[in-house]
């Protein structure tokens, strides 16, 4: 577990503080699809708030090569707004420049204020010390709460922390807190389950979870390239052939690792009619595996009650078309029965299993669920993400400058 300052170390009272959320919400046809990312960020917002510091929000929106009005963070401003009433939250249609200084000027203490979309300005994803510089005249204090953009090495995730004090807000503490519940120190046995289309997208991930888990259960069309590396013909369902070779000696590596034993196959998840549930030697032909089958899910719990801590990456099926979400439902289902009666520590994170989750039920039964994609599997990799380690290290290297310009 890192080390790394919180809001409990901080009186902000009068001070200018700039934040760095996640506000990267979804959007269609102009509306904002899912506020979870909003919510979960404001504890750190009302505590700061209230103390009465001069909050300064920065966050983006989308992936904008430069300035695109398209991706303009203004709708998420409204929703933030709405969302801290009747705090009042100012927003400032650029986020770069003398605007910038000036609107920050006008903050009275306690009053909030979003910078337009922060990928507009040049340096940022370029983690530019001298946009760096520019943003540490903003504020006396910096506070990272975005624990989701924190595999990201830019100048609001990582390079400011070298210029400014640093801390974590509430929603980076309790993320950094659950998953070193989950994997850094977790309660024995601890199980995980990885999910999701290719061995090639999880390699690292499958790795490194493989030296640290008890039990690993592999699902979704991954599972497919494990079987055919075992020799069982799996139709015409997807798999790997390249990765036949690898996922044999992931599977010598392995510690208990749980595959599919029978699983739900059709000739194409439109043709509800040549649905059928077999085991996977009776698996041939056309036929394409879409789920894993009770048998399986069966199994899987059984060895979940033996377990402590589960953790949980990617959807067994093709979740997203019923009947083939049973699967993955079933095994929800009963992970959240299981952290209900508090037997279990369950932890999941990736947009497919969060939608999951959310179809099941089951979201708010277990006992963590991270806002995270690609930083969730950065940290399942084992990797150091540059914005957690910045929190972390960011004192030793601002003696080192003052040392360095003494
Ligand atoms: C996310 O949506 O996972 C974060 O906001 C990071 O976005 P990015 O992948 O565009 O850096």
């Amino acid at each position: 577990m890192p080390n790394f300052r919180t809001l409990d170390d901080l009186n902000a009272r009068g001070k200018r503080v700039l934040v760095r959320l996640d506000l990267n919400l979804p959007i269609q046809n102009g509306q904002i699809t899912d506020l979870s990312r909003l919510e979960r960020s404001l504890p750190t917002l009302k505590e700061l708030s209230s103390q009465g510091a001069k909050v300064i929000v920065m966050a983006h929106l989308g992936r904008p090569q430069g300035e695109d009005k398209s991706l303009t963070i203004a709708p998420i401003a409204q929703a933030l707004a709405k969302s801290m009433a009747p705090m009042p939250v100012r927003f400032c249609e650029t986020s770069q420049g003398p605007l910038v200084e000036k609107a920050i000027d006008a903050l009275h203490n306690g009053e909030i204020l979003l910078l337009e979309n922060i990928r507009f300005v040049e340096g940022e994803e370029k983690n530019d010390p001298v946009f760096a510089r520019e943003m540490a005249q903003w504020g006396d204090i910096y506070v990272n709460d975005a624990f989701s953009t924190a595999h990201r090495a830019h100048v609001s995730t990582e390079g400011i922390a070298h210029f400014l004090p640093s801390y974590a807000g509430r929603l980076m503490e309790e993320e950094l807190r659950a998953l070193d519940r989950a994997l850094g120190n977790p309660k024995r046995p601890l199980m995980a389950i990885v999910g999701g289309a290719k061995i090639s997208t999880k390699l690292p991930l499958l790795e490194n979870l493989l030296s640290k888990v008890d039990i690993l259960v592999i699902g979704g069309a991954m599972a497919n390239t494990f079987l055919a590396a075992k020799g069982y013909n799996i139709g015409a369902s997807l798999f790997e052939h390249d990765l036949l070779e690898t996922a044999r000696s992931l599977l010598a590596k392995a510690p208990e690792i749980i595959l599919p034993e029978d699983v739900v196959v059709a000739r194409n998840l439109e043709d509800q009619r040549s649905i059928e549930t077999l085991f996977i030697p009776e698996v041939a032909g056309d036929q394409k595996i879409f789920d894993i089958g009770p048998l399986t899910c069966q199994h899987i719990l059984k060895k979940m009650k033996t377990c402590h801590t589960l953790l949980w990456n990617g959807p067994f099926g093709v979740f997203e078309t019923p009947p083939f979400d049973k699967g993955t439902t079933t095994v929800a289902k009963g992970a959240a029965q299981l952290t209900r009666e508090g037997s279990l520590l369950s932890v999941a994170g990736g947009g497919d299993t969060v939608a999951a989750l959310i179809q099941a039920g089951v979201v708010d039964d277990f006992s963590y669920v991270s806002t995270a994609g690609g930083a969730f599997l950065e940290w399942l990799e084992g990797k150091t993400l540059p914005g957690v380690e910045a929190l972390s290290s960011s004192d030793s290297i601002r003696e080192k400058m003052f040392e360095n310009n003494k």
